[in-house]
């Protein structure tokens, strides 16, 4: 199994991944023995900064008996300007079983996936998708309202710039929720009509009686400048703070995929507050990747090639 995109998945396929995640949590908080892929490498391919996504498929690959390599443009032959493609050939020939990869182009994991033969997890595209994120989240909202069906969910602040939103957008709405873009229109993707989800320029408004509100990081680093008048500004019309929170539901969730920025998108009391689930999303960011790594191994299980013995070895 690849897992390239949400989008491309069915509803089964992601409530199966979800089933899994939660049977392996079940197992590691149990202490009880886990699936082993012993003999097993994963390459993991960090393009673009990371802590929480890098951390947990270490965790996660660890705790299944895989063993890992790791690898990003500095330090490897990518500064020395080898192709994407000779790096995933140079790694397959050498013996790695499968790719964890994030990288700042949109597509990149779908061109690895092209010339490495084996599963290819992506760990975040560019603006595209980060499909794990959003099944952490999917599992921890189940968690706490027990189905995603019907729920309400307003994604706020930098949409366009967001593949956890894009992901999350996918993955909420085949499961049955309703998904709300909230934020300024020059954060929104340009045809917004053309997704499944409403979309509202006023905070309060976009999370009225919200069960679930999300909040996103501003991601200048993938912004042309201009796209906010200033941050201050910013802040005072989108912020999380025990203000905004008033308008969804008493017992609403909120979340964010981190790095949270303090004082920007969310304030301290709302990151810290009771009902802040941020913690949780990152504990389970472990329990899912070990799914996913569960089922790209599971699907591609085969026996060891035999060697050829020659006629006159
Ligand atoms: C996100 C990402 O990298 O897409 N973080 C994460 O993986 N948890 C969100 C972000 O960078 O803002």
């Amino acid at each position: 199994m690849q897992l390239l995109s949400i989008r491309e998945l069915s509803a089964a396929d992601i409530q199966r991944l979800l089933d899994s995640s939660a049977r392996l949590k079940k197992l590691s908080l149990a202490g009880k023995p886990l699936p082993q892929f012993p003999g097993k490498v994963i390459g993991m391919l960090f393009f673009e900064n990371s802590t929480r996504t890098r951390v947990s498929f270490e965790i996660a690959a660890g705790k299944l008996g895989f063993s890992h390599t790791s690898f990003g443009v500095m330090g490897s032959s990518m500064s020395k300007g080898e192709s994407l493609k000779d790096t995933v050939l140079t790694l397959k020939h050498e013996g790695v079983d499968g790719l964890v990869m994030r990288h700042e182009s949109s597509g990149a994991p779908y061109v690895a996936s092209r010339f490495f033969g084996g599963p290819v997890i992506n760990a975040g595209d560019g603006m595209h998708e980060h499909p794990t994120q959003a099944l952490a989240d999917a599992l921890t909202i189940i968690e706490h309202k027990g189905k995603l069906d019907g729920l309400q969910v307003a994604i706020v602040g930098d949409i366009q710039h967001s593949r956890v939103a894009r992901s999350n957008l996918w993955l909420l709405s085949k499961l049955g929720a309703e998904v709300r873009f909230v934020g300024p229109r020059t954060l929104m993707p340009r045809y917004p009509g053309h997704l499944p989800a409403s979309v509202h320029y006023d905070l309060y408004s976009g999370i009225e009686n919200a069960d679930v509100v999300m909040a996103l990081r501003l991601q200048s680093e993938r912004m042309s400048s201009g796209l906010v008048s200033s941050i201050g500004e910013y802040a005072s019309m989108y912020q999380i703070n025990s203000l905004a929170l008033r308008f969804a539901k008493p017992d609403c969730l909120l979340m964010h995929p981190g790095p949270v920025n303090r004082g920007l998108e969310l304030d301290d009391a709302a990151a810290d507050g009771k009902h802040s689930v941020i913690n949780e999303q990152v504990a389970n960011g472990v329990f899912v990747r070990m799914a996913v790594l569960e089922a790209a191994f599971n699907g591609v299980a085969k026996a060891p090639a035999r060697k050829k013995v020659s006629a006159r070895a």
